[in-house]
């Protein structure tokens, strides 16, 4: 029998400090004092935070790390331009580079302290090879993360008549969430269609919905709200998640406020990506410039469940990221003027419990007889490590320590002695 002690942790929303006992991969007791007995290996927390695992409920592993190897670099810098990049790179695309990158990928979100991860995988090539990659990659790294796969049709459910085939053919091949993108079909006729078509394969086939929607900065992209529709109709939302939505950045405040008051009724999740949207959103505006994110703080005023994904890791839509969520709370508290004292607590729920929610995850938590997934930070609270953007110095899996990290130690030469370890 496997037993791991933490001894001294802070766990969140919680008066003092706690000992974690862990038996066989999952929490034991979680009591003020718990003494160790002889085999336990022990951990002092010593006061720091420790959280259930990051969550990223939104990313594209099929298309991380490509970013340095493109022949054709986004010169724009535009969601257009990266979409026909991307066109021309997947021709090309193997299932060793793809198993390859998505695997650097993954060590880099563990040691970041996420062990929850929805991916994306483009189900509009004809040999479904990303699908069927990332279907085996979920099962390759089990033991280390939990993976749901979107099917995501990148070009569009109506714009080709194989996509939906496609489509069909990735939920037999069993992805786990459907997507659509109607902001990409033709006509918004086709975009309407289009989201009514993934409510009726969801229904059909008892999957979750994630719908890339409204990703753009166009005030007349209306899709969520037929996402809204759908789910008040069909009782589905809180098993379907909106994903971008930044055109209502835009939109007129009377019907943004009419919108919102309809996804709270929906109980539909919403996604914010504030890496890509930052750069990838209100690219025509010329100055003043507006943010590309949706509305966050009103959404979130109004009780909807708002979750924070990381979406593009170097590729043709965003260059940047390092796996970091506490990272994108970091931007999305800035881009959506999430600084006031509650709103921050909330940034991080945006990044463990909105996220799980979101993908209608159960066993997840710091809580007697879950799986004993968690994080030990090398901060006291969330408003230091979304400061900090602090190290994990452990990440636990299954009751293993499977990360350690020990954080960088600085010492000031001009007052040694006085500042040895100095911290920020
Ligand atoms: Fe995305």
């Amino acid at each position: 029998m496997s037993t791991l002690l933490i001894k001294n942790a802070k766990l969140r929303y919680e008066e003092g400090l706690k000992d974690i006992l862990i038996e066989n991969g999952k929490f034991k007791e979680i009591a003020k004092a718990i003494s160790e007995k002889p085999g336990t290996e022990v951990i002092d927390a010593a006061g720091s935070l420790v959280t259930p695992p990051i969550v990223d409920p939104h990313v594209h592993l099929d298309a991380v790390l490509v970013s340095g190897l493109l022949t054709r670099k986004n010169e724009t810098g535009t969601l257009l331009e990266a979409i026909d990049i991307w066109s021309d790179w997947k021709v090309g695309l193997t299932k060793k580079m793809l198993k390859e990158n998505a695997r650097r990928v993954i060590d880099w979100y563990i040691a970041n302290g996420v062990l929850r991860v929805r991916t994306h995988a483009d189900c509009t090539d004809p040999t479904l090879l990303t699908v069927e990659s990332l279907l085996e990659f979920k099962e390759d790294v089990k033991d280390l993360i939990d993976i749901q796969v979107v099917a995501f049709p990148q070009n569009g459910i109506l714009t080709d008549p194989q996509n939906i085939d496609l489509l069909k053919k990735s939920i037999e091949m069993g992805v786990d969430v459907i997507g659509g993108a109607p902001h990409i079909e033709y006509t918004r006729e086709d975009g309407v269609k289009d989201v009514e078509m993934v409510y009726d394969l969801a229904e059909k086939h008892d999957k979750l919905i994630d719908i890339h929607i409204d990703e753009t900065g166009d005030p007349h992209s209306r899709f969520v709200e037929v996402m809204a529709k759908e789910s008040i109709n069909r009782n589905m939302g809180e098993r379907s998640t909106a994903s971008h939505t930044t055109a209502m950045h835009n939109y007129n405040n009377d019907y943004a406020y009419k919108l919102i008051g309809n996804i709270a009724k929906a109980k539909l999740n919403m996604i914010t990506n504030p890496f890509d949207n930052a750069v990838l959103q209100n690219r025509m505006d010329g100055y003043p410039r507006k943010r590309g994110l949706t509305r966050v703080d009103e959404m979130l005023a109004r009780g909807i469940n708002v979750s924070i994904g990381h979406d593009s890791i170097m590729d043709p839509w965003y260059s940047m990221g390092k796996g970091s969520m506490v990272q994108a709370a970091f931007l999305l508290l800035h881009m959506g003027q999430l600084n006031g004292a509650t709103q921050v607590q909330q940034l991080f729920d945006m990044i463990t419990h909105s996220s799980a929610k979101t993908m209608n995850l159960d066993d997840y938590g710091i809580k007697e007889g879950n799986t004993a997934d968690m994080v030990i930070f090398d901060a006291k609270t969330e408003d230091d490590i979304i400061r900090l953007q602090s190290e994990c110095t452990h990440v636990i899996r299954k009751g293993k320590v499977i990360c350690r990290t020990t954080p960088a130690k600085r010492q000031l030469e001009y007052d040694t002695g006085k500042h040895v370890d100095f911290k920020i």
